[in-house]
């Protein structure tokens, strides 16, 4: 295999000569590429990352190609090959032009409200799915979820996921999972008990970031997305009385009592499609145990009312919009910093959530390369 990967260069997996052709993004574990199947001329994504010396391979690896290839679905991305050599695993994936991450940010891109529901049906039957096989995703963000020219939704990044047993009584799980703007408050709040809950609360932070065309809990700090998730959804008393059971619920806890004020935050819907605020309600429950399911979410009336779901129903551009877009597009002041709400979550911010001392802003750290010893540690959890 080739040493460099850049574009330009070539490298032979199983025999088939791939040319690498343009970056796709520079994940916390290595690049993602567009590349050409020589053989067969098809554009398929090859994502290089690093093996770690120790374990031989990067955990994040494993997980991600034991899952994809244990899943098939057509809202899911198809793993295709895995190449390996001395010092890197290769996972080839289909290739999609797009992600949300690009699409919610390019203004030029006008969405339309039925091909928003066939969107958002496609990413419920993906999570429906995972979560009938017993699988968490725990890292579902607008960058990974990448949609086709056509409108088909495929869920990626798997490197975060775990499989989870139903049956086990007392399971203790990381709560440093999810990517912190669509992170539920029961992780926010240390619980290492969540269920399937925690990958609908943010997808219910995604159909509000598409309804509003901005994410609705940005902050690189903990204590300040619980705060705005309570400005939206209220405080827990009577909505959620296991609250005060979790590990930082006494230093976390609000002080000031809040009722939920989806109606007015989302009052351009409430008139005309009262049902995608009550979908919006369900997947943002404070307490997981009330949460709508992927299931019964695939059931509510909002998909089942006028317009029906329909993910053709708008135009995308032909040149891919992705998260390397939206950020080289911030850089080059094409796209306004604030619309983005200043930087896109991180990966690295995941570890600020070592709360919890009300007022104590969390530590900035550097970013974590994948040598990180935290980083190495946490993926194995
Ligand atoms: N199959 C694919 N087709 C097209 N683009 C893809 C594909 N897989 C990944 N990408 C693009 O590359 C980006 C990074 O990929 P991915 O999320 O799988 O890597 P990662 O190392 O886990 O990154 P991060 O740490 O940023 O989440 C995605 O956000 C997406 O824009
Ligand atoms: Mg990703």
């Amino acid at each position: 295999m080739s040493d460099s990967f850049e574009k330009g260069r070539s490298l032979t997996i199983h025999d088939v000569e791939y040319v690498i052709q343009e970056p796709l993004g520079f994940g916390s574990y290595g690049a993602v590429f567009k590349c050409l199947n020589t053989v067969t001329k098809e554009q398929v994504v090859i994502k290089r990352c690093r093996l770690c010396r120790e374990s031989g391979i990067q955990i994040s690896e494993i997980r991600e190609i034991t899952q994809l290839k244990a899943l098939k679905h057509p809202n899911i991305v198809k793993l295709l090959d895995v190449g390996i050599d001395d010092t890197h695993v290769y996972p080839i994936l289909e290739w999609v032009m797009h992600d949300l991450a690009g699409i919610i940010y390019d203004r030029q891109i006008a969405l339309n409200h039925a091909q928003l529901k066939g969107w958002m049906y496609q990413i419920l039957s993906a999570v429906e799915y995972i979560h009938k096989n017993n699988i968490l995703h725990r890292d579902i963000k607008p960058s990974n979820i990448l949609v086709n020219q056509d409108g088909t939704i495929k869920l990626a990044d798997f490197g975060l996921s775990r499989r989870v047993n139903p049956d086990e009584v007392n399971p203790r799980y990381t709560n440093k999972v999810v990517t912190i703007w669509y992170r539920a408050p029961e992780l926010l709040l240390g619980d290492v008990q969540y269920t399937s809950a925690i990958d609908i609360w943010a997808v219910g932070c995604i159909l509000g970031e598409l309804l509003n065309q901005k994410p609705l809990f940005p902050s690189e700090n903990p204590i300040e997305v619980l705060s705005m998730i309570f400005q939206l959804c209220g405080t827990p008393e009577s909505r959620w009385k296991d609250a005060c059971k979790l590990p930082y619920w006494k230093v976390l806890k609000p002080k000031k009592l809040r009722i939920p004020h989806f109606k007015e935050q989302f009052s351009r819907f409430v008139e005309h499609v009262p049902e995608v605020v009550d979908l919006l309600q369900r997947m943002l429950e404070l307490d997981p145990k009330k949460r709508i399911t992927a299931t019964e979410a695939l059931k509510h009336p909002w998909f089942h009312s006028e317009p029906k779901p329909d993910p053709t129903a708008g135009r995308l551009p032909y040149e891919t919009r992705n998260e390397l877009w939206l950020k080289n597009s911030v850089k080059q002041k094409e796209i306004p910093k604030k619309t983005v709400y200043n930087r896109l979550p991180s990966r690295s911010k995941k570890l600020c959530n070592d709360i919890p001392k009300r007022n104590k802003v969390c530590k900035k750290r550097k970013p974590d390369s994948p040598n990180d010893k935290r980083q190495q540690k946490r993926r194995r959890e």
